[in-house]
């Protein structure tokens, strides 16, 4: 977690760290700090809370010079505090640092270094870096952080400035992200793309195991151990407005509406309704491979993880391969059992979920395929995974996830059908009706859009409830644990998913006066048995709120408020039925004054483990 930004070259440093920060606060907002060479010292700004916080610190006590380090942080190892907050520096004040990931072996190193007669400042595992990097400095800061690199053992993006070396800036990455933006005169380094976007689009990306060594006119790579590194330059294409919130008073609202835009994106010649056929051609596995594929487990968290349990419904049910969907902090540590033929599939918006990665990795070393599904290009899951299928969400800022997992669930149909032609799972009619609905997704995405004044008036009527369920069977349950996700996330209603007949199996012990249901009925086969659950809460006294199809007027004699969405291919509905929910979290967070695109304790990028 945290994000990271440093600059060397001519601009005003704080208004490049700071602006980067911005960009970056999606890692993490605990604290944020800034530490610059200036007149042959390091001066430091820090400060806990938001960026907002240590921009007025700034205002009273400017910094200058024209190199600096700046972060944003997702507390791990000690509490958000002013001390904890990063730059870090060694006693003697000769250098700053800063740090995204954990340093696993950092206790140890803690006791070495206090009895070798360092002081320590701060609970964080980060010091213990700074302090080494003292310990052992030969003069030479590159060859310096290659002996620390040797020492400390976990994930880490490291950067350091040390007023030895005004002119340069060291950047070291293991397992956790860094990009380097190249300028004329000027050089950036970063987490990620956006911090640096307004000043450069000429990008390396840097490789884990690398590390760099800036000056104002140039930048070089090298492996841990020093070795010259040749890299590419990565040219981003996209648009640097398309990361702004665009006239929306939010970025997860923007993002909701971006939903139409970002489906069609990602299934833009992927799917061939004159052929009756999808595309996958970038996708890279055989037809032999697909046939013989046994199995398939997919791993993920969060919002991929809900994305997960649709694509199993759908790959079950069009290509008739067995699912298992396992949480990916789980199942790395469960000693999976996998065929040859196994097939994972990693599916992550960011590519760089440390739990994710990790499971990847775990499977990759048994020898098992990995196909990633991921939202970022350059990322850690599209770089290390066999094969790659990309969601063209665009970048997503708002910290609860939108418009990543519709495009999920796009790219999961378009390999649900794909797997199921190369089989010979699905006939031509049927194959034929699912790619035209496939088709067809952008525009019922548009459709349900129009249901937001309803949502809007639901949701300021229930903004003040304590619980909130939802119900829904097939693959309505998975769509409906999304909607108790979404609404925990950033309203923090309490909210439960059941599968709607489990509901009388304990839960309806719950069910009170007036609480609110949301039950969604989708599925024309399993539709009347949804209505008995639903008879079953209303008989408890809840309120019930229904989703199903447009035409569809039955349901309006049993619950107390019906959205009518369009009409779809059952299997596809999810996509249609998740976007209401999505806003109906986001109402509800904005009619109780909260913080929708930073939820209180959650970060956008997760990554540790
Ligand atoms: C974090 C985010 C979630 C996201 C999850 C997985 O917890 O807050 O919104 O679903 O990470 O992220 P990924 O980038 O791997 O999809």
């Amino acid at each position: 977690m945290c994000g990271i930004v440093g600059y060397i070259g001519p601009r005003n440093v704080k208004d490049v760290v700071v602006g980067g920060l911005a960009k970056l606060e999606y890692r993490g907002y605990d604290s944020s700090g800034i530490a610059a060479i200036d007149d042959g010292r390091i001066e430091l700004a820090k400060s806990v809370g938001r960026l907002s916080n240590l921009e007025a610190r700034l205002e009273e006590h400017p910094i200058g010079g024209h190199v600096a380090i700046g972060h944003t942080r997702w507390a791990t190892h000690g509490k958000p505090s002013d001390e904890n907050a990063h730059p870090h520096q060694d006693c003697s004040g000769r250098f700053a640092l800063v740090h995204n990931g954990i340093v696993e072996n950092y206790l140890s190193l803690r006791e070495e270094l206090i009895a070798s007669g360092h002081e320590f400042r701060s609970e964080t595992d980060t010091e213990v870096v700074v302090h080494l990097i003292e310990e052992l400095y030969n003069g030479d800061l590159f060859q310096t952080m290659i002996a620390v690199g040797k020492r400390i053992r976990g994930a880490y993006a490291l950067v350091v400035i040390s007023k030895d070396h005004p002119d340069q800036i060291v950047a070291v990455r293991k397992a956790s992200p860094m990009i380097i933006g190249l300028g004329d005169g000027e050089n950036f380094v970063a987490s990620d793309i956006p911090a640096v976007l307004q000043y450069t689009r000429d990008i390396y990306v840097m490789e884990d195991g690398e590390m760099a060594v800036l000056t104002r006119d140039s930048v070089e790579c090298f492996t841990l151990d020093g070795e010259p590194v040749a890299k590419e330059v990565y040219k981003v294409t996209w648009d640097a407005v398309s990361a702004e919130r665009g006239g929306y008073p939010h970025f997860m609202l923007k993002e909701i509406h971006e939903q139409p835009k970002a489906i069609r994106d990602t299934l833009r010649g992927r799917v061939n309704p004159d052929l009756g056929s999808v595309t996958l051609d970038e996708l890279g596995i055989d037809a032999e491979t697909v046939k013989a594929m046994d199995r398939i487990h997919i791993v993920a968290c969060g919002t991929s993880w809900h994305a997960g349990l649709v694509g199993k419904v759908a790959i079950e049910q069009l290509a008739r391969i067995p699912v298992n969907v396992e949480i990916a902090s789980e199942y790395r540590y469960s000693n999976p059992i996998a065929t040859p033929n196994t097939l994972v599939i990693a599916i992550t918006q960011s590519g760089e979920t440390a739990d994710t990665l990790a499971a990847m990795r775990e499977m990759k070393a048994r020898g098992l395929r990995v196909l990633a599904i991921t939202n970022v290009v350059g990322s850690s899951a599209a770089r290390e995974a066999d094969n790659v299928i990309v969601t063209w969400a665009g970048p997503e800022i708002a910290v609860a996830s939108t418009k990543a997992y519709t495009t999920q669930l796009a790219a999961l149909y378009l390999l649900a059908v794909h797997f199921a032609q190369v089989r010979g799972e699905i006939g031509e009619q049927a194959a034929h009706d699912m790619i035209n609905a496939l088709d067809n997704l952008p525009q019922v995405a548009e459709a349900v859009l129009d249901t937001a004044p309803q949502i809007h008036a639901f949701a300021q009527k229930y903004a003040e409830s304590k619980d909130t369920f939802f119900i829904g069977r097939g693959i309505d349950y998975a769509v409906s644990l999304e909607g108790a996700l979404k609404l925990k996330e950033i309203s923090y209603i309490h909210a439960e998913a059941y599968a709607a007949g489990e509901l009388k199996h304990g839960t309806l012990a719950l069910i009170t006066e007036g609480v609110p249901v949301v039950a969604i009925a989708m599925q024309p086969d399993l539709y009347e048995k949804t209505v008995s659950n639903i008879v079953e809460v209303k008989a408890r006294g809840a309120f019930v709120l229904g989703l199903t199809w447009v035409g569809n007027e039955d349901l309006a004699k049993t619950v107390d408020e019906v959205i009518y969405l369009p009409k779809t291919h059952p299997t596809l509905a999810p996509l249609a039925a998740v976007i209401p929910l999505q806003l109906l979290a986001y109402y509800a967070a904005v009619a109780r004054g909260n913080d929708v695109d930073k939820p209180r304790n959650l970060a956008k990028s997760v990554t540790v483990e």
